[in-house]
């Protein structure tokens, strides 16, 4: 594995560790109270899915967000396991045959390994209506309940996370350029980002600089979180990655087109970038800062 030069950030920070497993836990509690029970064969492969792993940053950054706004912790809750939904069934379509054909997920066997490529397709269709019918019963104003299956609906469409799984196996013609590596990832990882910081934002009825500022911050962490974990494809460890490395080893990433050190170096860049954007808010973005510091750090030891 490439060592790591000494780097201002701190490697660990506990108590942001602390602070995530708080809101996971709880997480999980509320995750489980809007699945159904696991009471048959595609219910049971539901929660398989769901429960139970994960790190969770995309729930804790709604979170934090929507803190910023004072909003209570239960709808920013409700709105992240909507997310944390969509997040799942992209991973069981991701790790399919047709696609990734991934065995591993979150050091257990993927969903299609436990229970058949069919099961795994279904499960995936059934996560995305439970994320719109979780938001769709959340306790806010219509307003702001429309306004986020407006944007959850816009980015995980064709024009977002399914475009950019579309370019990454290579359906839509070959990926050339840095630039066409960027868009990738805005679309596959960095839109769901953006809406999960965003969705704290329309909790909290921002202002619209409020909001656009959550918004990129999302979109960086998106973009700095997918750098890493093209990083780790190549340099990382199975074990604490929990899924299969070098599956991208034929594919142009930005490990393939910099090589670690460059790479390394991108994501410290894009790292300052995001924090900067959060300026406007001052000490209270603290957990936010945290979350991008720990992302980028994340499985590098
Ligand atoms: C994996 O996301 C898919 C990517 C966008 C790279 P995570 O690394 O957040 O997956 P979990 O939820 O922690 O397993
Ligand atoms: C996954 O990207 C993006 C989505 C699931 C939308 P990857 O294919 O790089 O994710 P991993 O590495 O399998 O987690
Ligand atoms: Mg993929
Ligand atoms: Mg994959
Ligand atoms: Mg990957």
């Amino acid at each position: 594995m490439v060592q790591l030069k000494q780097s201002p950030l701190p490697l660990r920070n506990d108590s942001f560790e602390q602070q995530l497993k708080l809101v996971s836990v709880q997480l999980e509690d509320v995750l489980k109270a809007i699945l159904p029970p696991p009471n048959t064969r595609l219910h049971e492969a539901m929660a398989y899915s769901v429960l139970g792993g994960g790190k969770r940053l995309r729930a804790f950054l709604t979170h934090a967000a929507a803190d910023l706004f004072s909003v209570p912790s239960k709808t920013a809750l409700d709105v992240a396991a909507a997310i944390e939904f969509v997040h799942a069934y992209s991973l069981v379509h991701d790790d399919l045959p047709a696609m990734d054909n991934a065995d591993m997920r979150r050091n257990k066997p993927s969903c299609h390994k436990a229970y058949g490529e069919a099961t795994a397709i279904l499960v995936g269709d059934a996560l995305i209506p439970l994320a719109f019918q979780t938001l769709s019963a959340l306790k806010t104003s219509n307003d702001v309940r429309l306004e986020l299956i407006h944007e959850l609906s816009r980015v995980i469409g064709s024009g977002g996370l399914v475009a950019g799984q579309m370019i990454d196996l290579n359906q839509e013609g070959p990926i050339v350029t840095e630039e066409d590596l960027l868009t990738l990832q805005r679309l596959k990882t960095g839109v769901l980002f953006g809406f999960a910081t965003e969705a704290g934002a329309i909790l909290g009825h921002a202002s619209s600089s409020e909001r656009e500022a959550l918004k990129n911050f999302g979109l960086l962490f998106g973009r700095m979180f997918q750098m890493v974990d093209d990083w780790l494809d190549g340099c990382g460890d199975e074990k604490v990655t929990g899924k299969p490395s070098h599956q991208d080893k034929d594919k142009l990433t930005f490990l393939t087109l910099l090589g670690p050190q460059a790479l390394r170096k991108k994501v410290e860049e894009t790292l300052k970038e995001a924090l900067d954007v959060l300026s406007p808010f001052g000490e209270k973005a603290a957990p936010l800062k945290e979350a991008a510091q720990y992302a980028c750090r994340w499985g590098t030891k």
